[in-house]
């Protein structure tokens, strides 16, 4: 076993999860990168580059993938220094039915559990998975992707309840871990990563939304490797490095 820092980032077939993966090797880290979506193929192009890039099948509602993981991770590093907890359900594009209540629609359960076990409570699954491996790491430090979407205060929508429902169970999620875990030691980071462009399997960017993944990927990973003054709160920061209410 060597004594590279290790991290695990969920849902890094695209996106800001792809970005941040490749940020972290170039930071010299060793990155395993949970692979869901066949159909993208970024991070085997990646690997080519960083042969410290592991990729592993990780559906973050399934908790054998979980352990499948953490067995991988034990057996090449043996600790975990950061846990990037990021892979979401988005569903802008696939909405069934519309995700607005105007008492026509109907509701779809499964869909909302989907979304619930996806976006909310892979948390602190992968958490409670991967904890034995962070407490042999030198960082311990835990990293969550959230949106302004989940703050109470600040939700002007209508639509997309799920999956603002969903972040904002997320942020209660984290904050419970962080009840627990910060006299540990371990700090945390909860990132609103601002509205990113979409990114297609042949890595170029849809015209749409504002932000490039990879520049959202380099502000998070300078929250996630630099050290805090006040570790002992916990905030959503954004892209801008601004604090926002939630
Ligand atoms: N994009 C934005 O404007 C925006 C704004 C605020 C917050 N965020 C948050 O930022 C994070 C990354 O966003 P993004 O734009 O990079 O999203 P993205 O392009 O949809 O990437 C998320 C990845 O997670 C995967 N995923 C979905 N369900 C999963 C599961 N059960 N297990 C493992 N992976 C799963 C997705 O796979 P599929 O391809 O199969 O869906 C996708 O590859 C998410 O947490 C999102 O909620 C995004």
């Amino acid at each position: 076993m060597s004594d590279l820092k290790t991290a695990l980032v969920t849902g890094a077939d695209r996106g800001l999860g792809f970005a941040i993966a490749k940020r972290l090797l170039g930071e010299g880290f060793r990155v395993f990168a949970g692979k869901f979506n066949s159909e993208y193929t970024l991070l085997e192009d990646l690997q080519k580059d960083y042969p410290e890039l592991y990729i592993v099948e990780l559906d973050v509602k399934n908790p054998e993938h979980m352990k499948a993981a953490a067995a991988e991770i034990e057996k090449i590093s043996g600790k975990l220094e950061l846990l990037v907890s990021n892979a979401a359900l988005m569903g802008m594009r696939t909405e069934k039915p519309s995700d607005v209540i105007d008492g026509n629609r109907g509701f779809d359960p499964e869909l909302m559990a989907a979304f619930f076990m996806t976006n909310s409570y892979a948390a602190p699954m992968l958490v409670d998975t991967f904890l034995p491996l962070l407490r042999k790491g030198e960082m311990k430090r835990l990293f969550f992707t959230s949106s302004e979407i989940s703050s109470v205060r600040l939700m002007r929508r209508t639509g997309s309840f799920r999956y603002g429902m969903s972040k904002t169970a997320l942020n209660l999620g984290v904050r419970m871990i962080y009840n627990t875990l910060r006299p540990e030691g371990f700090t945390f980071r909860l990132y609103q990563p601002g509205w990113m462009k979409h990114q297609f399997p042949d890595g170029s960017l849809a015209k749409t939304a504002i932000v490039d993944p990879a520049d959202s990927a380099k502000e998070a990973v300078r929250q996630m490797l630099e050290d805090r003054l006040d570790e002992d709160r916990l905030v959503l920061t954004d892209y801008l490095g601004r604090e926002l209410s939630f």
